[in-house]
């Protein structure tokens, strides 16, 4: 075995170029405390031998042990903390704080916290500030509604750099019980192998372009292609493939069930290899050795040959002919113009316009650096996000009294149950983009203003205390998005939010 090190790396080095040598992350790299920890004071001594014992004894235990010093004891003090802007403000104003700019941030809000002396990963704490130093409105036990892709476990496709999907389901997101969500990558003229489940399917284009094929239980046939901010839906039980086009894939699948799992699909090739040979031979009228090249294993993902150009090449049509017109599993909704607001755009696909993908009904929405998406509940349907671009937060509150702030980079996956009202604020510099899915006929929401706006008067001043002026204000058409001051930290020396 000694050469068995050299012969990985000589082949490791005979496929790839390293960028750098590092050999392994570096203690301080993510910010870590390197001094003493946990009464460890590294680094360590490096030794040959074996010595000491693994456990202690009793004159260790409380009473027998010598006092300890509290002089000379690894002081839990944090000298020259760091502050950002709006950190000393009003816990209840929950300015969203930008921690990028303090090495090392500290969880305090308006005098409500402490410093952190460790142990601690700052880019976690830079990633969720309101987490980290919660606003000072959030309460009681909201659960977590937040699964950031980048966490999945990503599962590899079965050819050579064929592709991979990673996942949110309830295993890594408990409460998302209603829907879960797969970000799945095929190579140029890759496949995800023929396949169907017990859930229907939802999915959006995300990069790229994929062919599709389908056949129903009334033996219609569909094909079709679809690229980038397209839209597919195969009901539960549809075998469908997906193929990528020449510059290859990327697309996220919406399920309507939240225990979904990308290992739990029915595929062809095990089909194939769980049934009796005898069987296969009898059912398609083949001869034995017809199935002698049948894969070993299951393909799952894996490279393929180039689709024809021609799709009109690849549509093998039975009596019963093809799906098309409002039964169509494709919605070519790249080419739908947006519904534009001061503060951004909205897209709407639900059964009206796509009546094949019962219950799923979606929003694609833009949200301007400083606007939000306006506070409002959706009074049916469990709310699965999912953000495609630039970062955002949104405050969570479930009856009676709780709430809870999570925020949202791309990739990251959020999760509201029905009837929960919530908002959603760009906090970041670029425009917010991110899909709002529901278990819906229709795509509905109910706006916090507009129903303000729509109460008597007397009703809402008595409950709330609101001035004449505010409720002038209030907006009877619903806005969806509003805009808003784009310094998140405004308030804090005088300024305005809006
Ligand atoms: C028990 O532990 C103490 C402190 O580590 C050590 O000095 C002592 O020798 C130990 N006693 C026995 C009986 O091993
Ligand atoms: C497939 O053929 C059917 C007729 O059998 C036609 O209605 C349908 O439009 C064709 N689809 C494509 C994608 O060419
Ligand atoms: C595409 O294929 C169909 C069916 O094979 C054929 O009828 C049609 O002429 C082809 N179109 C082009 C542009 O080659
Ligand atoms: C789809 O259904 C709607 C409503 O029933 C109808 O107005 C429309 O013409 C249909 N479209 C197609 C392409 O069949």
């Amino acid at each position: 075995m000694p050469h068995l090190g050299g012969i990985l790396l000589a082949l490791a080095v005979s496929q790839w170029r390293f960028v750098d040598a590092l050999p392994r992350p570096q203690i301080g790299d993510y910010g870590e405390k390197s001094g003493p920890v946990g009464g460890v004071n590294p680094p360590t001594q490096i030794t040959t031998t074996t010595s000491g014992n693994l456990r202690g004894n009793s004159s260790l235990l409380g009473g027998n042990a010598p006092l300890p010093n509290p002089n000379t004891a690894d002081s839990a003090i944090v000298p020259n903390s760091q502050y950002v802007k709006g950190q000393n403000a009003d816990a209840k104003l929950g300015l969203y704080l930008d921690f990028n700019s303090a090495n090392p941030p500290q969880p305090i809000r308006g005098g409500r916290g402490a410093t952190d002396s460790g142990p601690r990963t700052f880019d976690y704490e830079k990633l969720n500030p309101d987490l980290y130093a919660p606003p000072g409105t959030d309460a009681g036990d909201m659960p977590n509604l937040m699964w950031p892709m980048g966490l999945s476990h990503n599962r590899a496709g079965t050819g050579n750099n064929a592709g991979w999907a990673r996942q949110e389901n309830t295993a890594v997101l408990p409460a998302a019980v209603a829907m879960a969500g797969v970000d799945m990558r095929l190579s140029p003229n890759a496949y995800r192998e023929l396949h169907w489940h017990t859930a229907s399917e939802w999915g959006l284009v995300l990069k790229g372009c994929v062919r599709l094929a389908a056949v129903d239980e009334e033996g219609r046939s569909f094909v079709d292609d679809v690229c980038s901010g397209d839209v597919w839906f195969f009901p539960s039980g549809i075998p469908h493939s997906i193929q990528a086009l020449e510059q290859g894939a990327e697309f996220l699948l919406v399920f309507d069930q939240g225990d979904f799992t990308e290992e739990g699909t029915f595929l062809v090739t095990e089909l194939f290899l769980r049934n009796p040979i005898s069987v296969l031979s009898k059912d398609l009228h083949a001869p034995v050795d017809a199935f002698n090249n049948l894969p070993k294993d299951q393909l799952y993902i894996f490279n393929g040959s180039p689709a024809p150009k021609n799709i009109s090449e690849q549509n093998i049509t039975s009596s019963a002919g093809s799906i098309h017109g409002n039964g169509s599993y494709t919605y070519h909704w790249s080419q739908q113009e947006p519904y534009s607001v001061p503060g951004g755009s909205v897209k709407i696909i639900d059964p009206i316009t796509f009546p094949v993908a019962k219950k799923f009904s979606a929003a694609l929405v833009t949200v301007q650096p400083g606007a939000l998406r306006e506070i409002h509940w959706h009074p049916t349907s469990d709310e699965w996000l999912f953000f495609l671009q630039g970062s955002g937060r949104v405050t969570v509150y479930g009856a009676p009294a709780s709430s809870r702030t999570f925020d949202f980079t791309a990739g990251g996956v959020g999760y509201v149950p029905a009837g929960c009202e919530h908002y959603i604020e760009n906090t970041g510099e670029e425009d917010l983009i991110f899909l709002e899915m529901l278990q819906a006929d229709r795509f509905t929401d109910v706006s916090v203003a507009q129903w303000l706006a729509l109460t008597p008067r007397q009703v809402v001043k008595d409950h709330l205390g609101l001035s004449d002026e505010v409720l002038d204000n209030l907006p009877k058409e619903k806005q969806r998005i509003v805009t808003g001051n784009p310094d998140l930290t405004a308030l804090a020396e005088g300024g305005s939010a809006f």
